[in-house]
């Protein structure tokens, strides 16, 4: 946990952002995994640990914007909670924590918010992403489920992410340490593959290691021969020389900061002529993407740029054709790109995505594209010192959509298709490094990860 003063000044920005009402703040609770006893790993609700930072099941948060008070409704723990868990402190001595002083138990909650609802006090609530939470805020705010998105407030979601947006120096620096526990998770990884191996005694071992510090993975870990397929979580292939393993993966910190990093190796050690190529290509887009990025500039034209590299790239061995500038516009680069250049991170690996992904990275002067490959950019608008996000350009050869554009001979004046049906087999390439925006520029988080060509031979040798 932060020093409680993190968390009242967060609780008193979000006042400031408001003139009249209350903001009502439900954690999460503990959900059945195959029977009620047997319980999912609790994961907090991110916009509930940004402003209140206790990390347990079934607490509810409230700021009182007319009165400035805030409180915390929780039940503290009986004897036969003890019996199961052991002692927990109580309730108050959590929210004394987080510098609340009001606290009450659950019980009295719907009473609460009743009572404020007949006094016409506007209750902000955010749009709910689980089942459980629904329909708690179906039974205190007597708000049927189906009616809950419109009713959720557009207010108190602009001002959760103006303010979560730009990280302060802890949580930069507990982002920072997730980082390196991702660095130790792929470092071990391209020590350990080798040919022959199963997908899945990778994926198990870097998940453990990011146990092992305390936190679970970030995102259910991608680590697969078939890199082409952008979220794939099958980890059953057999791994053979010539294979390229894309392994996509970060951890959580005991505090629920995330990290999001992607490596791309050869099962062999050694990368291939045809490999490097496109290898290089991504590299190369991965490092301009980093001397691009600063505050004043928008992701969206970060990402354009880094679309006429990787188009320019494949122009040189054969697989574009044409005008590049005139290729990228059109979107012909996303047969090959068709996904963002990164998002938003922090407590969530998709920072605030539960809000709303246009809100989050979109915004009043900036709207999201619906050409394919560019509708995909999770982050678009203007980026401000302080925000922490992905740089994650990538080359996918997707034998469907191949097929698909090829069949509907879709840029042909741009796509070298005879060329490219020869890389039907080769799978994909992402590079993907954390970045925080600096005053002038760009910093990649944590302690560097291989990612040259020679960095990876080399620690695959060792
Ligand atoms: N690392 C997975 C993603 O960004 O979607
Ligand atoms: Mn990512």
């Amino acid at each position: 946990m932060f020093p409680k003063q993190v968390y009242i000044k967060r609780r008193e920005a979000l006042k400031q952002e408001f003139k009249s009402g209350l903001i009502f703040l439900p954690g999460n609770q503990d959900v059945a995994f195959n029977y009620s006893a047997n319980i999912y790993t609790f994961r907090q609700d991110s916009t509930f640990l940004y402003f209140f930072g206790i990390n347990h099941p079934n607490f509810y948060g409230i700021i009182d914007i007319d009165t400035g008070k805030d409180y915390i409704f929780g039940n503290d723990i009986c004897i036969d909670d003890i019996i199961w868990m052991g002692r927990q402190p109580s309730v108050s001595e959590q929210a004394a924590d987080v510098g609340v002083e009001l606290t009450k138990p659950v019980d009295k909650l719907r009473k609460f918010l009743k009572q404020r609802k007949k006094k016409k006090q506007k209750i902000h609530f955010l749009p709910p992403y689980r089942g459980e939470t629904k329909i708690e805020i179906e039974k205190l705010l007597k708000i049927p489920i189906a009616k809950i998105p419109n009713k959720s407030s557009v207010e108190l979601i602009k001002a959760v992410v103006k303010l979560a947006s730009v990280k302060d120096e802890y949580e930069i620096a507990e982002i920072e340490r997730t980082v390196n526990v991702a660095e130790k998770m792929h470092t071990a990884a391209m020590r350990t593959v080798k040919p022959g191996m199963v997908e899945r005694e990778i994926s198990g071992k870097i998940e453990g290691i990011a146990l092992s510090y305390g936190g679970p993975v970030s995102f259910p870990v991608i680590c697969s021969v078939d890199g082409q397929i952008l979220h794939n979580h099958n980890h059953n292939n057999i791994m053979k020389a010539g294979d390229l393993l894309v392994i996509d993966a970060g951890a959580e910190s005991p505090m629920s900061y995330t990290s999001d990093i992607t490596r791309t190796i050869p099962v062999s050690g050694k990368f291939t002529k045809r490999q490097k190529e496109i290898y290089e290509i991504v590299l190369k887009a991965n490092l301009e993407a980093i001397k691009m990025t600063k505050p004043g500039i928008t992701y969206k034209s970060v990402h354009l740029h880094i679309a006429k590299i990787i188009a320019e790239g494949l122009k040189d061995i054969g697989l574009m054709t044409g005008d590049i500038d005139e290729a990228v516009k059109a979107g012909a680069h996303a047969l090959f790109f068709p996904h963002g250049l990164g998002h938003m991170m922090g407590l969530d690996v998709h920072d605030m995505e539960g809000l709303g992904e246009n809100y989050v990275g979109y915004d009043n002067t900036l709207k999201r594209s619906s050409q394919f490959g560019l509708a995909f950019l999770r982050l678009g608008r203007e980026l401000k010192q302080g925000f922490v996000i992905t740089d994650e350009p990538g080359i996918y050869f997707i034998p469907e959509l191949i097929d698909i554009w090829k069949k509907e001979n879709k840029f042909s004046e741009f796509i070298n298709y005879n060329k490219v049906e020869t890389y039907k087999d080769f799978g994909g390439i992402r590079i993907e490094d954390d970045i925080l925006v600096t005053e002038n520029g760009c910093r990649v988080l944590g302690k560097p990860i291989p990612k040259t060509v020679d960095e990876i031979e080399n620690i695959m040798k060792s």
